[in-house]
This record gives structure tokens, sequence and C-alpha cells, in this order.
């Protein structure tokens, strides 16, 4: 039952004191049972209301109804009892007021044997992965990472590589070309560079030899998209100039990086082939990792060798000295130094690597296929 205060039956000094006393015991106890804010604005209510609180009725029962002898006597208690209850009140918003910041902090402590929050974190595409794992190989031989252009000229992509004017990859069958060309001289028209090799133009163009470096990168031909192809594709060069470098040095690098990449125990073989940028020019083969050669898996047949043992994984050769004539302005002399250079589909490998049967479920990017990679 809340306190409230009734008119004393006199005004003696005894009287009064007693009824203090009681005043000041309801006080401290209503003060005590404070331990939020709202308790504490009912709390205030109770004592300090302008019209029915404890206060506004010490003024009606006592000091209005004292008789004129005793109002000074009267005065000077309500005024003390005033002060002691604005100052009760008052602690009591300060009490009420910690004790609710407290327990709102009481309800963020955070608990460390709680399992945290795991948060997707992004991984490499397993083309991207494939790259860099092929790229790393070739920076630990002292390679360096050069990069070009997505859209380049004829000059680049053919012309400085001894494509000759006719050439079938020249032809619109085959490469995209940009539109509204044909006013320029071929040599300037712009296309979507159909392999990395321009890139090796370009680099021995700026930097003297002797030159080490590997180009990752995305091409485009005009193949429609199935389980194989793709209108975009990427490609990771390799290019080495020097003194003296010959065709033992190529099998040699070669060799040891598919090692490297695909695990010590595959082989490599040479075959071949032509390229108008290189001259003599192979294929690099090495032996399926998957059914380790044999091109078999018990009783059924190999695929991705196509029963053969030996899986073709990139194109090779010395550089045509025709190429050199190009960049011989900047030390490039067929005379002098010679070089060799690679080019491999990285799709490809990662698809052989992975086991995929689609190359398009690389390019649909649903996370669900992505995620078995990362
Ligand atoms: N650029 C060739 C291709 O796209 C690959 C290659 C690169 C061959 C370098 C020889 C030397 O097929």
């Amino acid at each position: 039952m809340a306190y409230t205060l009734s008119k004393p039956k006199d005004f003696l000094p005894a009287t009064l004191d007693k009824a203090a006393k009681k005043l000041l015991q309801a006080l401290a106890n209503e003060a005590a049972k404070v331990s939020n804010e709202v308790e504490w604005k009912t709390f205030r209510d109770h004592w300090m209301a302008r019209k029915d609180g404890v206060l506004s009725s010490l003024n009606d029962l006592w000091l209005k109804a004292a008789p004129k002898d005793a109002k000074r006597q009267v005065g000077q208690r309500v005024n003390e009892l005033k002060a002691v209850v604005e100052q009760t009140v008052e602690q009591a918003k300060q009490r009420a007021e910690s004790s609710s910041r407290s327990s709102r902090l009481e309800g963020e402590r955070v608990d460390i044997t709680l399992p945290g929050i795991q948060r997707p974190i992004g991984a490499e595409h397993p083309i991207v992965k494939t790259t860099n794992e092929m790229v790393a190989v070739f920076r630990d031989l002292g390679y360096s990472v050069e990069e070009g252009p997505e859209i380049e000229t004829d000059y680049y992509n053919f012309e400085a590589l001894n494509f000759p004017p006719n050439h079938p990859a020249r032809d619109t069958q085959d490469t995209l070309f940009l539109a509204q060309q044909q006013a320029k001289p071929l040599r300037e028209q712009l296309l979507l560079r159909t392999h990395t090799s321009p890139v090796q133009i370009r680099s021995m163009a700026t930097k003297k030899p002797p030159i080490r470096i590997v180009i990752p990168g995305r091409v485009y031909r005009k193949d429609p998209p199935d389980a194989s192809h793709s209108p975009m594709f990427h490609q990771i060069e390799g290019l080495a100039v020097d003194t003296n470098i010959t065709f033992g040095d190529l099998k040699g690098t070669l060799d040891y990086a598919m090692k490297a990449f695909f695990g010590s125990n595959v082989k490599t073989s040479f075959r071949p082939s032509f390229f108008p940028f290189t001259e003599p020019s192979a294929e690099l083969l090495v032996s399926c990792f998957l059914c380790g050669g044999r091109g078999t898996h018990g009783s059924d047949p190999c695929r991705p060798c196509k029963q053969t043992g030996w899986i073709e994984i990139l194109g090779c050769g010395m550089v045509d000295p025709n190429v050199f004539q190009f960049v011989k302005h900047n030390g490039y002399d067929p005379e002098k130094v010679s070089g060799f250079a690679f080019g491999m589909g990285a799709d490809r490998i990662a698809l052989l690597k992975y086991g995929v049967e689609d190359l398009q479920l690389f390019f649909q990017n649903d996370v669900r296929f992505l995620r078995q990679f990362a």
C-alpha cells in the first residue's frame, strides 16, 4: 500500500516529529524498491506530482492547515522534508539509470564459448586457380608475368606473328572483328584477340632481351558454345628469348613444368605441328594423368585421353626469325638471339584436372558447382 499523508491531529512539535519520521520511513522504503526507470517515474509522481503528490499534500495538510502561531515552525519542517524528498528522488533516478544500463550491457555480453558466425568468403574460380598454379610454376623458374589488351589490332594479333595476309584465321569465320573497321588499313583494324601470342610482340617491343615471361589472359574465337568450346576462353602463353636458346631448352623447360604441375610421374612427348610464328613447331602431350597412360580404367575406356594414354596440352616452338624482324630495333636480331614460345588453354587443363564434363559449367557461375572447387 503506497504511503498517504494524513492530517495531523495537532501541530505540536512531538506530533509533527512522529509524522515526519513516518513519512521519511515510507520515503526510504519506496526509494529502495526502485530498480528501473519505469518504477522511478511512479515513485517520483507519488511524491512530487503537482496535483496529488505527497509534497503537495504536505503543503495543504500541514502548512496551509497550521494555525498562525505554528506556521513558522511547520513551514521550516515542510521545507526540510521537501529537500529530503527531492534529494531522494534524484538519487533514485541515478540508481535506476545505471542499473538499466548495466542490464543492457548484461544482454550484450559476449559469450566466447558460442561457435562463431561463419561468413561465406569467396574462392578462386577453378580456371583462375588453374591459371595461378601454372603461372606459379613458371614464376619459380624466373619468368615474370605480362598482360595485354583483349581488344587487339590485326598487326599484333596476326601480322607481326607472321600470319600471311590471307591466312584463314584472319577470316571473319574464325575471328571476332569489331564493327566499322573496314575504312582503316588492315593492320590497324581492331579485333578480339584470338590468342595471347600478341603479347609476345608487345613485350619484345618494350623489353630488351633476355626475356622470360608468362602471359595469362582471356581470348576469343567465333566458336559456338558446346561441351568443349566457348567463344571466350583462357590461355597461358610463355616466351623465353636469350642468346643460344635451343629446342633442348624448350623440351627441358616444358618437361619440368608439366611434372611440377601434373605430378612427377607424368611423361611428356612432342609431336611436329605448325604455327606461323614458330619454326619448328610442336604439340606437347603429357601421359594421361587420369589413367596413368594405360588408356583404360580396368575394363573401362579412359575418355579424356580417348584411350591413347596421352593428352595434348599445348602448342610450342622456336620463335620464327620472321617474328624477330618486327622487334629487331629493340635488340632482337635473329642472327644474335633465339627463343621458344608456348601457349596452352587454361580451361581445357582445368576441365581435365577436375574431371568436369562440360566446359559451359565453368561459365554459368552456379555457386553450387563452383563451391566444389573452393
Ligand atoms: N597461339 C597458339 C594458339 O593459340 C599457341 C602457341 C603459342 C603456339 C606459342 C606456339 C607458340 O593455338
